[in-house]
Order: structure tokens, then C-alpha cells, then sequence
């Protein structure tokens, strides 16, 4: 099987550990690949209209490639850090550009698991309740399944298949390894 895992990560960190993690857990008799966003070149969607009727994007960069790996890919796995409640801006701009695969159903029926992870964890030391800076202003917990219902709403679009969630709070993701490593056990 392939399983090709997107972080929309702008840091490299916390969602990539979290993406890593599920793929480490799949045997490596299947091919496994990260792509990480913030390292290519993935411009706006233009809404063009162009991908209606034919299902190809007009934009020549690097989702060209993105796209053949995901019709390629028996199961993905979507990573983003919770940013205002909602995916990252890097992850976002790749859902827009998956507008072909709505009109193609290229990837429908496909399994997808999403992980997402949300708080400052630096912050929980000086905080006597155990709470990171953002649950202070408002719940990280709360922040952090608004994310993962949006990735939710992309993949219900696209008609790929949940097959589960992991959500990482007060920005500690090895808090979450033990249900890393079984969402691994769900993909394949
Ligand atoms: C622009 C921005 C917005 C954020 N919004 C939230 C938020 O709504 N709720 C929350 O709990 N944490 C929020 N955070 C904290 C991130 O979710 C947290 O730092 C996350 O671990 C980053 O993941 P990374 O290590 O992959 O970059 C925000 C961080 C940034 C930079």
C-alpha cells in the first residue's frame, strides 16, 4: 500500500511529529512519504473555474506532483496545527487547491486519518492549573476539534473515509503516541 501523510505545518514541529509517529507505526512493507507544505510550492486557487469540466488545474507548481500522489495514495493522513480554531493557512490553501478532486471524485472512498494539535506548551509552568497560554484566553481543547471538524468538512467534500482522529492539546503531542500508533493501525 502507499500512505503519503500532508502536514500544513509552518514550524516542522509538533504536527510533524504527530504525522511521523502514525507513519513509523505502519509497517515499512508499505511505501510511506511526508510532504510537508511549507516546503514547496503551492500557490492560491484562482477559482478559475477551469478544473469544472475538465478536473485539471491551470496552475503549473508543485501541486501538479501533490495531486498525482494523492490519486496514487490507498490512505492519507492530514496533519495541521490548530491556528484560530481553524487549519493552518498552508492547509487551508491545499484544501482549495483539491478543488479538481471534487469535481474528479478521484479520491473518493479513500481512508483518511486527521491529526491536529493546538496550545503554547511553553506557557504550562507558569500556569497552576495545567493549562497552556491559550487555554487561559479560551480552551485549546475546544480550538483543537474546530480544527479537526474543518479537515472533516474537506474530506466529507472530497468523499474520502475518517477513519479516525487524533487531537493533541497544550502543545504536547507525545501526550498522544499510544492513539498516534493505533490510528497507524486503521490506515492499512
Ligand atoms: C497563528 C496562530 C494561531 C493559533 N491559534 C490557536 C488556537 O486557536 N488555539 C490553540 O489552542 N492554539 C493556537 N495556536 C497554537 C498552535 O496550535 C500550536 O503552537 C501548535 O502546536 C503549532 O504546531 P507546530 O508545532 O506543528 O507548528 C496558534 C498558533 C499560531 C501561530
Amino acid at each position: 500500500m502507499k500512505i503519503l501523510a500532508v502536514s500544513g505545518s509552518s514550524t516542522g514541529q509538533k504536527t510533524d511529529h504527530m504525522l511521523r509517529k502514525v507513519l513509523e507505526s505502519i509497517s515499512d512493507e508499505h511505501q510511506k512519504e511526508l510532504v510537508v507544505l511549507k516546503d514547496i510550492d503551492i500557490n492560491s486557487c484562482q477559482n478559475c473555474k477551469g478544473c469544472h469540466k475538465n478536473h485539471l488545474c491551470v496552475i503549473d507548481d508543485d501541486m501538479r506532483e501533490i495531486s498525482r500522489k494523492l490519486e496514487e495514495a490507498d490512505a492519507i493522513i492530514l496533519g495541521s496545527p490548530t491556528y484560530f480554531d481553524n487549519v493552518s493557512g498552508g492547509m487551508k490553501n491545499f484544501f482549495d487547491r483539491c478543488l479538481p478532486f471534487y469535481f474528479s471524485r478521484k479520491l473518493e472512498g479513500k481512508k483518511v486519518g486527521l491529526v491536529s494539535v493546538a496550545g503554547f506548551e511553553e506557557y504550562i509552568e507558569y500556569d497552576k492549573g495545567g493549562n497552556c497560554e491559550w487555554c487561559k484566553k479560551d480552551e485549546c481543547a475546544d480550538s483543537v476539534e474546530h480544527c479537526l471538524q474543518a479537515m472533516e468538512y474537506f474530506c466529507k467534500h472530497v468523499g474520502m473515509d475518517v477513519v479516525g482522529q487524533v487531537a493533541a492539546i497544550h502543545g504536547n503531542p507525545e501526550a498522544q503516541d499510544n492513539a498516534l500508533v493505533r490510528l497507524g493501525g486503521k490506515l492499512t
